[in-house]
């Protein structure tokens, strides 16, 4: 499993009763169609929203390095591609658990929207660059909870290197330094530097029960990374090759090994 799947099932282990899961950047719909597929078949009662233009990342903020794969247009998709991604799921957005907002952050996180989500348990941060990550951290602040769970896909991509922070850490640290009152703790990272961040307090409540506690929850998340993966169904058209590598890359350790020796092969 990757670090945003086991990111997902941890939040549901934190909120077992389900609540909105959130994701700001959804590209060609690889992860959404995984999340609103798991919502489908184990945790029914939960709700799943993606925000994206469809037109690609926005122009960064001035003054913030951005690597060439973050230019304004980078990733642009369209949305149908995600429709078609959840029909192969025998999924559809018309299912009331899942809802797709369209436009430039800058347009759509708009307060009505705030207003229609309720109980956050999950956010998934993959937008790469500072000013988005900006904007939807502005956007979730008033729905902050102990207990939600931050994954952050580019959180400092090893593959970068610049002499200041840029992209999404950028953004956290000056975002988090005037919002004191929010604390996290960060309970697990892999070799790309992703980041999985529970938040410990919000708005003066703090992680008490009956959610688990600090202390459980990096348990759950060692026992998801120790865990073998489940074998997963192979997708209408997928060769049996890429089922098998698709199966093996996820394995812990090993996935990750034959991934850096793949890279280091060029
Ligand atoms: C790296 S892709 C997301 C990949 C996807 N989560 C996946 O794993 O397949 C980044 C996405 O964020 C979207 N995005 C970034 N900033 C945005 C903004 N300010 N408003 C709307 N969409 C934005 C882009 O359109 C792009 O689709």
């Amino acid at each position: 499993m990757s670090l945003l799947e086991r990111s997902f099932h941890l939040a549901h282990y934190i909120f077992p009763e389900g609540g909105s899961c959130l994701e700001f950047g959804v590209f060609r719909g690889g992860t959404f169609a995984y999340q609103a597929d798991q919502i489908n078949k184990h945790y029914p009662k939960s709700r799943l929203i993606g925000f994206d233009s469809w037109q690609g990342l926005p122009e960064e903020t001035p003054g913030i390095w951005i690597p060439e794969r973050h230019a304004k247009g980078e990733y642009a998709a369209p949305k149908d591609e995600v429709l078609r991604k959840l029909a192969e799921a025998n999924l559809s957005i018309d299912d009331p658990r899942l809802r797709l907002v369209d436009g430039f952050y800058s347009d759509s996180l708009t307060p009505d929207v705030r207003s229609s989500i309720d109980s956050l348990i999950f956010v998934n941060i993959d937008v790469d660059i500072y000013s988005s990550t900006i904007e939807l951290l502005d956007f979730i602040e008033p729905l902050l909870r102990p207990g939600v769970i931050l994954y952050w896909d580019d959180w400092k991509d090893p593959r970068d290197s610049h002499d200041k922070p840029w992209g999404e850490h950028a953004a956290w640290d000056d975002w988090r330094a005037k919002h004191p009152g929010i604390e996290v703790a960060t309970v697990g990272t892999n070799e790309y530097l992703q980041q999985v961040m529970v938040v410990t307090a919000a708005h003066g409540a703090t992680l008490a029960a009956p959610l688990p506690s600090l202390a459980e929850i990096e348990k759950r998340a060692a026992e998801l990374e120790r865990n073998p993966p489940e074998l997963r169904k192979r997708k209408a058209g997928e060769s049996a090759l890429t089922s098998v590598k698709i199966w093996v890359n996820s394995i812990p350790v090993i996935g990750p090994a034959i991934r850096r020796a793949y890279r280091a092969l060029g």
